[in-house]
């Protein structure tokens, strides 16, 4: 699998938006990772639809889109709308989690499921051969700049090993914690695609994405 970086612009100055899509971009990112939180399924509100559709012109890189948001299917075609290519949506918050992952794809995008540290791999057993990315979340979500929760390393195993076995291409990705310092045991773990918010966002942030791209097995 390509070995990806979506680096989060929930750490970056909003002030200067656009400009640190674009720094990240030139950096040689892959995806650009967006996160969407509603003040209900994590205690903090982050932005919305209008933030995405302003930095769509910006870039032409993926837009990796993490709804933290209760009952997504309300939502999830003003997503699509406003520029996302992958919408993940958590397990925790979607009633009918295989009626979503039907929506994202109807709309016509990939779709990806996360799970909460304490939430089973075995609750995404069922749809993963029909999604596009499994995201395990190695903090709480809702902040960044938290400490990266030991034991996810050994779920990014597991669910490696339960992606091998659907025979698909299906995207391994992390959030939380990640940084320079432990990208290559998590890799080795089986992600294959890393994001990394305060990691990448305070101090330069090309400087930091091309030092994680480096470390990761080169920029493309
Ligand atoms: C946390 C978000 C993350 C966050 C990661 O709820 O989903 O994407 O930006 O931030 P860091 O990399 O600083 O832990
Ligand atoms: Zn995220």
């Amino acid at each position: 699998m390509d070995k990806i970086l979506a680096p989060s612009i929930l750490s970056a100055d909003f002030g200067r938006l656009a400009e640190a899509v674009r720094a990240v971009d030139l950096a040689g990112a892959q995806y650009i990772h967006i996160d969407v939180m509603d003040g209900a399924f994590v205690p903090s509100i982050s932005f919305g639809m209008p933030v995405i559709r302003s930095i769509r012109p910006v870039t032409n890189k993926v837009f990796d889109v993490h709804l933290m948001i209760e009952d997504p299917d309300r939502y999830l075609a003003e997503f699509a709308d406003c520029g996302a290519d992958i919408i993940t949506v958590h397990a925790e918050a979607c009633r009918h989690l295989d009626r979503s992952v039907q929506k994202i794809h109807e709309l016509g995008k990939k779709a990806g499921v996360a799970l909460n540290p304490a939430t089973p791999l075995s609750a995404v057993e069922w749809v993963l051969p029909q999604i596009d990315l499994l995201l395990i979340m190695s903090v709480n979500p809702g902040f960044g700049g938290q400490s990266f929760i030991p034991y996810s390393l050994v779920k990014l195993r597991e669910a490696r090993e339960m992606i091998r076995q659907t025979g698909r291409a299906i995207d391994l990705e992390v959030d939380g914690g990640v940084k320079q310092s432990n990208a290559k045991e998590i890799l080795a773990a089986g992600a294959n695609v890393l994001v990394a918010g305060s990691a990448v966002f305070k101090g330069d942030a090309a400087a930091n994405a091309e030092a994680f791209l480096e470390l990761m097995g080169g920029r493309k």
